[in-house]
């Protein structure tokens, strides 16, 4: 079984570098995804309130830990706040609901999914959407409150650290200057198109660690048709054939290797053994510099979530207007 190394937060806690991404699977595919993950040696699992599919991941953790055959202490589970909870009273609401579906009781890590906040009704209206078809914003999102309910649930034990995710350079300022517990990872797109140097020096000067969600350049898109996806592209199909490994190992390796934890969501079990298998080689620094030459800047990035909420833009915490 390989033995995945950690980066360290702040608070010394510690969060394995590859994970199993699980955006865009249906409950099946995910008992099935997480079985298999568990089996050949994925400890570190990252889901959300959206992606509604945390009840059966907690059905397959729930069984591996009552049956003995992984300890608690072994995973690494994270969960986030949707956006329709990006209130500081809906916090506590949310996390409870995420921890019962999860059959925990308490995540590793609990991520702000992202600083512009909607209005749902309840728990079941997490995409409100307007009769104009936009989705209805709660423009009075106070990222610096809801930072405190964050802070409140480390206090409660309900989440060993928490963090952030889609915030640019400026909100992170913010929660930094108002913090008494500091976020301690910040998942964002990252993979060999977008590669986020600037945001990702940020992070580092303020010692937040970086997850990369869509690391393989997301290939379920079709963003992509004008030209090659990152899986397709030259430079890392010749680099794979020269070194014996798979395109995927390539842009997973790469991104490791500059200090980034990765989750490539799979629901395949080949795909998913053979992306944990990249602990077994090293990218030289020529190799390093040759994807590193791929980025293309704020032109590689996929989403911008204008698509999936309509009028998103709009709102004053809206994270994409200004360059990192
Ligand atoms: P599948 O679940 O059928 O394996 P990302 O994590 O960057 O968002 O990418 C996820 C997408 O990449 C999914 O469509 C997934 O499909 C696919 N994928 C995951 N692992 C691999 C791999 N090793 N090679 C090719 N495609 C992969």
């Amino acid at each position: 079984m390989s033995q995945v190394p950690k980066v360290k937060f702040f608070n010394g806690q510690e969060m394995p570098v590859l994970g199993l991404g699980t955006w865009q699977a249906n409950d099946d595919e995910m008992r099935q995804a997480v079985q298999v993950a568990l089996e050949c040696g994925y400890r570190h699992f990252d889901t959300a309130t959206l992606y509604l599919n945390e009840a059966a991941i907690g059905d397959v953790l729930g069984k591996w830990i009552s049956e003995g055959k992984v300890a608690r202490e072994e995973l690494f589970i994270t969960t986030k706040l949707p956006m329709a909870g990006g209130r500081a009273e809906d916090v506590l609401k949310f996390l409870t609901l995420s921890l019962k579906k999860l059959q925990l009781s308490y995540v590793d890590l609990y991520l702000v999914h992202f600083p512009a906040g909607l209005k749902g009704k309840d728990e079941d209206d997490l995409r409100p959407v307007g009769p104009d078809g936009n989705s209805v914003m709660d423009m009075d999102t106070d990222l610096e409150r809801l930072w405190k309910a964050m802070e409140a649930q480390v206090d409660a034990g309900r989440a060993k650290s928490i963090g952030i995710s889609n915030f640019n350079s400026e909100q992170i300022d913010r929660i930094m200057k108002s913090c008494r517990i500091q976020p301690a990872n910040h998942q964002v797109e990252i993979h060999a198109f977008h590669q986020q140097k600037e945001l990702r020096a940020f992070c580092h000067k303020h010692n937040i660690t970086v997850c990369a969600y869509g690391p393989l350049g997301a290939p379920y898109k079709d963003e992509w048709t004008k030209e090659q996806p990152p899986l397709q592209h030259p430079v890392v199909t010749s680099m794979a054939a020269r070194l014996g490994k798979t395109p995927a190992q390539i842009l997973l390796r790469h991104l490791i290797q500059l200090g980034i934890v990765v989750i490539p969501k799979s629901s395949n079990p080949d795909r998913l053994r053979q992306n944990l298998q990249v602990f077994d080689f090293k990218l030289s620094d020529g190799d390093m510099r040759e994807l590193d030459s791929l980025d293309r800047g704020r032109d590689g990035k996929i989403f911008i979530f204008k698509n999936f909420y309509l009028g998103i833009e709009n709102h004053p915490e809206f994270p994409f207007h200004i360059p990192f």
